[in-house]
Parts: structure tokens; C-alpha cells; sequence
């Protein structure tokens, strides 16, 4: 069986990392979210994915710099489209009762923005705090493109599953030194340039591989011939059910 990751949930038809995108993933029958996780600069860990604002709300500036308060008054869905005007910034707390409620088993991306060493481990502490309101059947990833930061959560974490995040892996150098220093059994790569001896490579080593972002079946269907376990994509209403 495929995992099919809705990538910030179903980000093709409702704006990315919105209660909107997530919802709509149980109405498609896709059991796995992904989402990036921040921290703000009173130590509220969000669900959002660029380090500024303008992409995705109806402001400018650093999302470094809000506050929770902040949250109550930005717009995080009129960018995509009038009729989801009104959706907020998700705090961490909230996306997890909306998994739990929708029983999605979720990917965490640790988001790894902040340069403050204080800050980053806040937010792996609460990373770790928020998941434990996931139910007990709810499966849990926790990955990252910092594969410090990801070995510093495994340690604090060791039964968390983590997978290392890499845009690209470059087999002349020992990417498997950070799957190890990670605990990790799992990789996480761009779809971009991959190619069949890397994904033969990756699998004949006994990894699990989760491609990202995918948004063409004929793509999609090549990699899992291939031998790829997952892949995140924005559009989950291609797939059929049955993934
Ligand atoms: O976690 C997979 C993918 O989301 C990593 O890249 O930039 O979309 O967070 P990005
Ligand atoms: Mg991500």
C-alpha cells in the first residue's frame, strides 16, 4: 500500500495549512496530512509555511515576528479565493484537535527558519508537548530539511518516527550518516531530477522513500513503479480512495 500525503492538505482546492485545506482531506479519503510547523515570537508554534506573510495572508512581514493575539486579526484565506475569507493562521493545538477529529495521521515538517538556538528548541518542545493530544491510533512523522535539529527532537522524542528531509540527495556524499545520526529509516526527497538508480539505491539500503511534491498521476504512477513508498501531493482528489 502507497502513502499519499496531502501536502499542507488538499492545497489545490482550499488555501494551504488552513483548517479549509485539512478538512477537506477526510471528504477525499486521504488519510495523511502534511504540514509545516513555526514558532512565533512568543513562543506559539503555527501551522504555516513561508517565513513571511505576504504569499498567504492579507499581510506583510515576518511571521517571526506575531504574537498569538496577532493571529485573531490576519486573513489566511482571501489569497486563494473569496470564499474562504475568514480562515486563520492554525495554532499547533488546533491543527491537532482537527487531525484527531478527522482522524488524519499527520506528518510534521519542523520548519527550520529561527537562527536563535533557544527558540528552535521551543519549538521541538512543542512539537513534542502538542503531540500528545494525537489519539493512540493516530500515526505520527516528524520530519525536517535541519537534520540537527531532527536528531535533537529524536533524542528528546526517541519513539517518534522521523524521516530526514532533502531536496536533493547527492550520492557522492553520505547522506546516510544524517539518517543515522536521526534514527532515521526514512527519507524524504523531491520529486525533482529523481531518477531510478537513486530510488534503487535508496531502497535497496532497506529505507522507506516519501516523494515530494507530486501533482501528475503519470508521475506519480512512475515513482511508485519504481519502488517509491509515498508521495505528498497538492492535488488528492486525483487519487483514488483506495490509496
Ligand atoms: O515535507 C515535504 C515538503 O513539504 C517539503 O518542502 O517546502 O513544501 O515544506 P516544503
Ligand atoms: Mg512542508
Amino acid at each position: 500500500m502507497k502513502t499519499l500525503f496531502a501536502h499542507r492538505g488538499m492545497s489545490s482546492l482550499a488555501p494551504e495549512n488552513t483548517h479549509a485545506a485539512f478538512a477537506l482531506c477526510a471528504e477525499f479519503g486521504l488519510r495523511w496530512v502534511e504540514c509545516d510547523v513555526d514558532i512565533l515570537a512568543d513562543g506559539t508554534l503555527v501551522i504555516f509555511h513561508d517565513d513571511t506573510l505576504e504569499r498567504c495572508t492579507d499581510r506583510t512581514g515576518f511571521l517571526s515576528d506575531l504574537t498569538f493575539e496577532d493571529l485573531k486579526t490576519i486573513d489566511a484565506g482571501g489569497w486563494f479565493g473569496p470564499q474562504f475569507m475568514g480562515e486563520k493562521i492554525l495554532t499547533f493545538s488546533e491543527f491537532i484537535a482537527l487531525t484527531q477529529t478527522h482522524k488524519l495521521n499527520i506528518n510534521v515538517e519542523i520548519k527550520a527558519s529561527s537562527k536563535n538556538e533557544k527558540k528552535r528548541l521551543h519549538l521541538i518542545e512543542g512539537v513534542i508537548a502538542g503531540l500528545k493530544g494525537c489519539h493512540q491510533e493516530c500515526e505520527v512523522l516528524v520530519s525536517s530539511f535541519s537534520h540537527a535539529l531532527l536528531a535533537e527532537f529524536k533524542k528528546q522524542s526517541p519513539n517518534t518516527p522521523v524521516a530526514c528531509l532533502f531536496e536533493k540527495i547527492d550520492f557522492q556524499s553520505d547522506w546516510e550518516s544524517s539518517l543515522r545520526s536521526c534514527q532515521s529509516h526514512c527519507v524524504h526527497l523531491s520529486e525533482e531530477g529523481l531518477t531510478q538508480a537513486s530510488v534503487l539505491e535508496i531502497k535497496s539500503k532497506g529505507y522507506r522513500l516519501h516523494v515530494y511534491t507530486v501533482n501528475s498521476l503519470f508521475r506519480a504512477n512512475e515513482l511508485f513503479l519504481w519502488g517509491v513508498d509515498g508521495i505528498f501531493t497538492d492535488a488528492g482528489q486525483l487519487f483514488s480512495p483506495a490509496y
